[in-house]
């Protein structure tokens, strides 16, 4: 996601802050900026790369001794100067800084405007600064606090103020923050790279908290003012690893942003009541979703494998016919696209061209587009006539994980929608599922618990040649992006296959201790899955089961189990894929290999 930088000491913050901004490079930005006090609250940003902020710096020089500064990964409005971080009030007061998603900002700008204040960017986070502006009552620390009672969403905020200069005004929720304590100088930031080439001495902020940083002391404190007496992290790793937030790989790093992803791609998006899907992105398209007579869903890799669980769930929940198709295939086999087809194109960097040329080639012949896409301001996300963005945060590893499921629970916010538009369901049912939705987080937690048995497994079949994901319906659909996983980074062959077709071939292969992955979380289709596994159990497989948890006939019928939580049959996808992309993961470090670019393969495909 953004990253965040504050300095407050005795040298010049523009360089300490432009430094710690070089260090958060990784993590991907498309706009930078700080704001310095000297006097005042001053500002330089700019989209673009942190050496366009520099030139702009090298022009006029923000001077001064304390400042904070950010990269941006647009999520509300375009990469663009005015939406670029730091924001100010109106004033020119406050400057504010934010990583995170303000799910109840359109609300809180209705009201401000509604008083006067003007807002210079479409951004959710400007609504902060005229927010602290409003209700600034002569105590900034006072202010912060009262500010924060009314925005819900994520938030990690670094604040200044003319109104009390010296004072550098932190919180924290749902959005990593530390602070790293200094002499005469202290330091916050998004991430420990950030500040690391200063102090190894720091505090973990948890959520709720806030610190209060000067020159000579931090203060920590909850956001209701209650002192909070917290233990220094002495920071060991060294720059590399911490990039990785202390992770070895970003995989595992971006496996465990999962929950993180999921509440940031559901934000905002379901009514107050958890009754309704909202998604003003659709609104344009939605006498199409209405009136619409088939859907294409066209994507590649493991951008198609989110496709094809959006199927069951779009043909499910909103009953419109639903047909997936690789990209580099979609465009060459003339497909029937009428007004009445909307074309959905997935891509986690948007700039696939394979999916391009398709969305291009849907668009030439008269179908309307939605885009889901991870990169605001993609080439997907400019050309299609509607976007849906996964808030999932910039993914380094080649390996696509936490996009995937953000793109699932995109697709299923989709369908859910569009089930509304057509009224095929109640709104009991649909609240059903939107509670299951917002349980995800918690149980994506619960499922990288299990974490050490799965490498115990893993470690276990690295040295296999071959292996076998097997399942039916939806779970077919997750055994398909578990193989391509594993392939993708352990170079383990491996095969995805309806359970109920081996016997039409492929069982021919499975012999004694052939590693076969089972998944059986669909109740309709259970007792059908179990027959199937019992079939190359028989023939000597060695089967790991996925099920739902206690489910003990599952347990009674394979070697290993490994469970997720009950959630509803629809969204399991969405959980039992991570026991898979964690098999993946530790087989790959198990055979030693590069996890993060694995031979032969690009993060960006842009190439057909
Ligand atoms: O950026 P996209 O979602 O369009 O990328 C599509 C595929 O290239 C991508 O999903 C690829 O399959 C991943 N490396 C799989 O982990």
């Amino acid at each position: 996601m953004c990253g965040i930088v504050g300095y407050i000491g005795d040298k010049q913050a523009q360089d300490v802050l432009i430094n710690g901004l070089k260090k958060l490079e990784y993590r991907g930005y498309d706009s930078a900026g700080l704001a310095v006090y000297n006097g005042s609250v001053k500002v330089n940003k700019a989209k673009g790369r942190i050496d366009q902020l520099e030139t702009l710096l090298s022009e006029s020089p923000l001077e001064g001794t304390m400042g904070i500064g950010h990269t941006r990964w647009a999520t509300h409005g375009q990469p663009s100067d005015e939406n670029s971080h730091p924001h100010l009030d109106q004033s020119g007061k406050f400057a504010v800084v934010h990583n995170g998603i303000i799910e109840n900002y359109l609300e809180i700008k209705e009201e401000l405007m509604a008083k006067g204040y003007q807002f210079s960017s479409e951004t959710d986070s400007e609504v902060i600064s005229h927010l602290l502006a409003d209700l600034y009552n002569g105590n900034l620390v006072a202010t912060v606090q009262e500010a924060v009672k009314k925005i819900k969403g994520a938030y990690a905020l670094a604040i200044i103020s003319e109104y009390d200069p010296g004072k550098i005004v932190t919180v924290r929720f749902d959005s990593p923050l530390v602070i790293g304590v200094g002499e005469g100088e202290n330091f916050v930031g998004s991430d420990i790279p950030a500040i690391l080439e200063h102090t190894r001495n720091v505090y973990i902020l948890e959520n709720n908290e806030m610190a209060v940083l000067t020159r000579d002391s931090v203060e920590i404190m909850t956001v209701d003012g209650s002192i909070v007496a917290k233990d220094v992290f002495r920071v060991e790793w060294d720059m590399v690893q911490a990039e990785k937030g202390g992770y070895e790989h970003f995989l595992i790093k971006e496996i465990h942003e999962q929950p993180r992803a999921f509440r940031d791609t559901l934000a905002s998006r379901i009514s107050e009541d958890g009754r309704r899907v909202v998604l003003k992105e659709l609104e344009q398209g939605r006498d199409l979703l209405k009136e619409a007579d088939k859907i294409f869903i066209v994507a590649c890799g493991t951008s198609y494998h989110a496709g094809i669980v959006a199927k069951y769930a779009m043909e499910q929940l909103a009953r419109v016919p639903v047909e997936v198709d690789v990209a580099s295939e979609f465009r060459y086999r003339n497909p029937i696209i009428t007004d009445r087809t909307l074309v959905i194109v997935i891509s986690q960097s948007g700039e696939t061209a394979d999916t391009l040329a398709a969305l291009r080639e849907s668009k030439k012949q008269g179908a309307r587009v939605l885009a889901i896409t991870n990169v605001v301001g993609s080439s997907v996300a400019r050309e299609a006539d509607d976007v849906i963005y996964t808030w999932a945060g910039p993914e380094v590893s080649v390996a696509s994980t936490k996009a995937y499921t953000s793109q699932l629970v995109a697709l299923y916010l989709t369908a859910l929608y569009t089930a509304q538009v057509r009224e095929t369901h109640s709104e009991d049912e649909i609240a059903d599922l939107i509670s299951g939705l917002q349980q995800l987080p918690e149980q994506a937690e619960a499922i990288l618990e299990q974490k050490g048995q799965i490498k115990a497994y893993a470690e276990k079949i690295s040295s296999h040649p071959s292996l076998f994901f097997i399942g039916r319906g939806i779970d077919y659909a997750v055994c398909m992006e578990g193989s391509l996983k594993l392939k993708e980074i352990s170079y383990i062959h491996s095969e995805a296959y309806p359970a109920g077709e081996l016997k039409h071939g492929t069982l021919a292969l499975i012999e004694e201790g052939v590693p076969v992955v089972a998944i059986a979380t669909q109740p309709e289709i259970y007792e059908k899955t179990i027959s199937n596994i019992v079939e190359v159990k028989t023939r000597g497989a060695h089967v790991l089961g996925v099920g739902t948890e206690g489910d003990r006939e599952l347990e009674k019928s394979v070697d290993e189990t490994v469970f997720v939580p009950k959630t509803h049959p629809l969204l399991a996808p969405a959980l039992s894929v991570i026991p898979l992309q964690l098999l993946a993961y530790y087989a790959s470090v198990a055979r030693g290999n590069d996890v993060d670019k694995p031979r032969n393969l690009a993060k960006s495909v842009t190439v057909e």
